[in-house]
């Protein structure tokens, strides 16, 4: 029995939904802990591509799928997905979700969007499904949750204070037509209604699953970089990513958490605004994106090219400390295969001061003022899509990722060398392997 996080470990798309897929198989439970359809989880089984943006990576194995409290559900996105899996002769009938995960409405959405166009050049960049403003009502504790769906007198009364106020933003402020609360009142009863056979308590079920020693995987979306706590605010999303979100996200104590699985891409991409030391633009930035056309960096949920770059070691060991990381998967080595030589930012130099930084001094606003240091190394010019061991790797790119691991202290158990299923190599068991122990230096 163990239950484990899978956490993205740089900005979001890092592969976690592959990982997910592939750990899923011996799990018994799939729980997503937060963030909304922002999310963009892509899984390739047997040459069928899926795009999962609510619901959990699981599905494809039959497995418990929960949508914890911790998420923003967008009720007409989530039925939008579901119809698609049983057109694709999937079957829903194991998915749950929480009645107190809270909803996105219409204004929300409007909000987003109109926000987003008045910042104009510090604009954030969302993905315009209406997460901020969801998770700003929830803090607010204005927010409207899946049970209020299944409840038509509570929604009116709720939609009765809320829908006047959400309109004199929008009018005011954005010039935007105002809503009628009597037209999403029975649009949202109708989701409710076809929503209601799935929704429940899903903490007491994840506990009862505790209690019953299943195997429960969290599956986090977004990324580190990207935690509103932790994360490159204010070019972040509005949720917690990181490892701890899954305690709140989902209703468990910290003490239920056996195992943080990080997964990073073997070289970095952003999707939205937002400080990015390591990008490449050019030749090196555009051969990052175009590698493999069939899996080119494209933004999944929004379909924006993402912003590429080299692996960034300093954010990378941040990414560990911040998760509590046990080991990590590295995906996407493959896209390396073509390259003369390949560069690791090491540490950062402050522009300003001109100060060195092997750790990253903070989040906080200089991280914006931070130059990368590299080192280079060899590229393998050799396709690793068919390696299956590490020792079928070639011998630079072996040594690329044992860099990669003794830079972030922490064991790479799982390489991925391409997006299907086989195309992966466990090097050491990703679930059950040791324990991190913290590194001499954090321990004087
Ligand atoms: P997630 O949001 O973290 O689940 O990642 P995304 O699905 O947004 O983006 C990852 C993309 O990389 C998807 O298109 C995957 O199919 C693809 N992918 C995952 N692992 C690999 C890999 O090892 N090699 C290649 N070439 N593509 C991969
Ligand atoms: P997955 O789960 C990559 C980014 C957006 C934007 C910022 C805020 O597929 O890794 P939001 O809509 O959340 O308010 O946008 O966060 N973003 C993601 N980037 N992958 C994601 O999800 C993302 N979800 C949000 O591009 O910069
Ligand atoms: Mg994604």
């Amino acid at each position: 029995m163990a239950n484990v996080v899978v956490v993205g470990a740089q900005f979001g798309d890092e592969g976690k939904a592959k990982v997910t897929d592939l750990l899923a198989k011996n799990a018994d439970v799939v729980v997503r802990y937060q963030g909304g359809c922002n999310a963009g989880h892509t899984v390739v089984v047997d040459g069928d591509t899926y795009k999962f943006h609510l619901i959990p990576s699981g599905i494809l194995y039959k497995k418990l799928c929960v949508l914890g409290p911790g998420m923003v559900i967008d009720p007409k996105a989530l039925l939008k997905e579901l119809d698609a899996l049983l057109e694709r002769g999937l079957d829903a009938a194991n998915l749950r979700i929480s009645n107190t995960a809270h909803v996105t409405m219409p204004y929300h959405l409007a909000l987003d969007a109109a926000e987003e166009d008045s910042r104009g050049d510090q604009k954030i960049g969302t993905t315009k499904r209406g997460i901020g403003p969801t998770y700003a009502d929830k803090c607010a504790r204005s927010g409207i949750r899946i049970e209020d769906l299944l409840d038509k007198k509570v929604l009116r009364a709720k939609l009765e204070w809320l829908v006047p106020r959400k309109n004199v933003q929008l009018e005011k402020l954005y010039n935007i037509a105002p809503f009628e609360i009597d037209a999403i009142l029975d649009e949202y009863v109708g989701y409710g209604e076809k929503l209601s056979k799935y929704v429940c308590d899903t903490a007491e079920l994840i506990f009862q699953s505790i209690g019953n020693r299943k195997n429960i995987l969290f599956e986090g979306a977004q990324g580190t970089l990207l935690d509103l706590d932790h994360g490159s605010y204010p070019f972040v999303t509005s949720s917690s990513p990181t490892a701890g979100g899954a305690c709140i996200g989902a209703g468990i104590g910290p003490t239920s958490i056996d195992r943080v699985i990080g997964v990073s891409k073997a070289f970095m991409t952003r999707v939205g605004e937002g400080p990015f030391p390591t990008e490449k633009e050019g030749e090196v930035g555009e051969m990052l994106r175009q590698t493999g056309k069939a899996w080119a960096e494209v933004g999944v949920t929004t379909g924006r090219p993402r912003r590429c770059g080299w692996f960034d070691a300093v954010l990378g060991r941040y990414s560990v400390r911040i998760n509590g990381m046990d080991c990590l998967a590295i995906t996407k080595l493959d896209v390396l295969d073509e390259f003369d030589e390949i560069q690791v930012c090491t540490a950062y130099k402050d522009r300003e001061s001109g100060k060195t930084y092997k750790d990253l001094p903070s989040i906080g606003s200089r991280f914006q003022h931070m130059e990368p240091i590299y080192e280079t190394f060899p590229g393998w010019k050799k396709s690793t899509v068919d390696c299956r061991s590490f020792e079928d790797l070639p011998s630079n790119a072996r040594k690329y990722l044992d860099f990669l691991a003794e830079q972030l202290d922490v064991q790479i158990a799982i390489v991925s060398v391409g997006p299907k299923r086989d195309q992966t190599i466990v090097i050491e068991d990703p679930i059950h392997g040791p324990k991190r122990v913290l590194s001499k230096v954090a321990a004087v």
